[in-house]
């Protein structure tokens, strides 16, 4: 694992974009393993603006987000379909076939999971995978507990994270109980991952984190068993 500590947010969201131009300079029919949240937030601007000021394009990569809520549709605003297509996709030239994310409506969502595992695979697996961490140690939505074989599952939010998401919907009440995610062994198969953490939130997640035990109790540990890793952190 390579950590790299950043001065501040926009210096992570900047140095987290440029890995990616990169890659699509280096590779540019790339799949790419997106995030939403807060974390990714400021990289989604970089790269758009990285894209608006040329030299590169999407129009070849495939992405895939790692995670959906279940019973939230692309044009409800809390879905993660609206963040990504406000946030990034209405503003880069990736066509709308290549943009795959889990389907939080579909009415066989083991099925549903299945398909999509089978989309990356189909893939080549993901090139480069952009995660968050919970303050629990979650990646995708991988609660602690979940199997460190684990494809792309439906899975119950914990009550923290539901409470800590809350802040985007108008009640805790509002936010979904399920999601679907990308499993661990899903997200491991990528040949690179980055994952972003910043502010006093995150500290105790990334002490634990670098501790090193690895344990199915705190999922982000898995990456500890990756090749290629960079943790791009600060508060
Ligand atoms: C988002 C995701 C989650 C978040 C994590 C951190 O697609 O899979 O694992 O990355 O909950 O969220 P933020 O960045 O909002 O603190």
């Amino acid at each position: 694992m390579h950590w790299i500590q950043v001065g501040d947010y926009d210096e992570m969201s900047e140095l987290a974009a440029s890995i990616f131009e990169q890659q699509l300079l280096r590779k540019p029919d790339s799949t790419l393993g997106l995030a939403t949240g807060g974390s990714p937030q400021g990289f989604y601007v970089s790269l758009v603006k990285r894209y608006i000021n040329g030299g590169f394009s999407f129009k070849k990569v495939n992405t895939f987000n790692l995670d959906e809520y279940i019973g939230l549709g692309p044009d409800d605003e809390t879905s993660y379909h609206h963040y990504m297509k406000r946030s990034f996709f209405d503003f880069v030239d990736i066509p709308v076939s290549q943009q795959h994310l889990p389907n939080g409506l579909a009415d066989d969502l083991l099925l549903e999971c299945q398909l999509y595992e089978q989309a990356i695979e189909e893939s080549g697996w993901i090139d480069l995978q952009l995660l968050g961490i919970g303050v629990n140690g979650h990646i995708g939505f991988n609660e602690p507990g979940t199997a460190f074989q684990s494809k792309t599952q439906v899975i119950d939010l914990t009550e923290e994270t539901r409470n800590k998401n809350s802040k985007y919907f108008s009640s805790e009440a509002e936010v979904p109980a399920q999601a679907i995610t990308m499993g661990l062994r899903t997200i491991m198969k990528a040949k690179q991952i980055i994952l972003l953490a910043f502010g006093e939130e995150k500290a105790g997640a990334i002490a634990r984190l670098q501790a090193g035990t690895v344990t199915e109790d705190f999922p982000a540990s898995i990456l500890h068993h990756h090749p290629n890793v960079k943790v791009l952190y600060g508060k």
